[in-house]
């Protein structure tokens, strides 16, 4: 397993490196900042390691993931997405309410004019949007705790296999703020709208069975097995062509804003490319 080369040469999007919050975000060596990631051929593994601080998240943290997610080699397949310890993530660092060493605390971050807070933001999703990319499959693997930005990277991913003892809970709104790490939108989606509601408008915590029969879980196993349901869900994965995998992901993603009509559409554009890229045909004379 090699550890993945991200971000070495400096290269970032010209809109968050012209950012006056830069300082804030930019991240230092990913293990240091409190996230490993490895790659092993067509598997690439995300960890939280600050198990001490139970993998409480840090724009750091974020700015690390975006550019892990950019420069995610062609060949990744499956994202897993983990974190060391008891608990999955305890959300947000708390002690980025009050300023910790070498963070700006958030009354600093308020005063930001609006161009940069709203950059800011910005940069701290981006760490979080790329796991949805038709060209891999994400998997968050949740044992413990996913309380706020931790449960909103667990939405972030394609599917969710949990640990017995996993608690989700949507604290922002306690805390006087709003989810706004990506959550809201595949919250919404896998729970429904009076259910969503109910969960961040109370920010009470939700377990593990109570999750799976929200559609929050595609499995619930003894945090023992979480391993190898893991590992039994990416051989499954794996075991359909990529391209195949990719198109039909595109489709689905795409499948809710369009029209019975639309989608269909859609397949049918998808198929004439899986149809010609299998049997070699060439496109007939006359053919856009
Ligand atoms: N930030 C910073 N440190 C944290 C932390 C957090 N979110 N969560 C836990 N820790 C630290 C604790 O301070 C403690 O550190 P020390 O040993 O140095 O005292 C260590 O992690 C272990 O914590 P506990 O002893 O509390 O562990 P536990 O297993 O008994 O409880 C827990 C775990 C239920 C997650 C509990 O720690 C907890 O409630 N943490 C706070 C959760 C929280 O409110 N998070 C903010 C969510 S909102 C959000 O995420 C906002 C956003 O995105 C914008």
């Amino acid at each position: 397993m090699a550890d993945a080369q991200i971000g070495g040469s400096g290269e970032r999007p010209a809109e968050a490196s012209a950012s006056p919050a830069d300082e804030t975000i930019s991240a230092g060596a990913p293990a240091e900042v409190g996230v490993r990631f490895e790659v092993d051929g067509e598997i690439a593994t995300v960890t939280l390691c600050r198990p001490e601080k139970r993998n409480a998240q840090t724009p750091a943290m974020w700015s690390a993931l975006a550019r892990f997610g950019e420069n995610l080699p062609e060949q990744v397949r499956i994202v897993v997405v983990r974190g060391e310890g008891p608990s999955f993530s305890a959300g947000l660092d708390l002690s980025l309410l009050t300023g910790a060493p070498g963070q700006r605390s958030f009354s600093e971050i308020a005063a930001l004019d609006d161009a940069a807070l709203e950059r800011l933001i910005a940069e701290s999703q981006r760490g979080f949007l790329w796991l949805r990319r038709p060209e891999i499959v994400s998997i968050a693997v949740v044992q413990g705790h996913a309380i706020g930005a931790g449960f909103q990277l667990a939405l972030a991913c394609d599917l969710r296999i949990v640990a017995e003892d996993a608690k989700f809970c949507m604290k922002e709104p306690a805390l006087g703020l709003v989810p706004d790490l990506t959550g809201t939108k595949p919250l919404v989606e896998l729970v429904g709208l009076p259910r969503a509601i109910e969960m961040c408008l109370t920010a009470r915590t939700v377990d593990a069975a109570e999750a799976a029969r929200y559609g929050l879980a595609e499995r619930v196993v003894p945090a023992g097995d979480l391993d190898r349901a893991v590992h039994e869900l990416v051989t499954s994965l794996l075991a359909i062509d990529r391209h195949a995998a990719a198109a039909t992901k595109r489709l689905l993603l795409g499948a809710r804003q369009r029209t019975l009509e639309e989608q269909a559409a859609a397949e049918r554009s998808e198929q004439m490319i899986r149809l010609r890229t299998l049997f070699s045909a060439p496109a007939p004379r006359g053919s856009a």
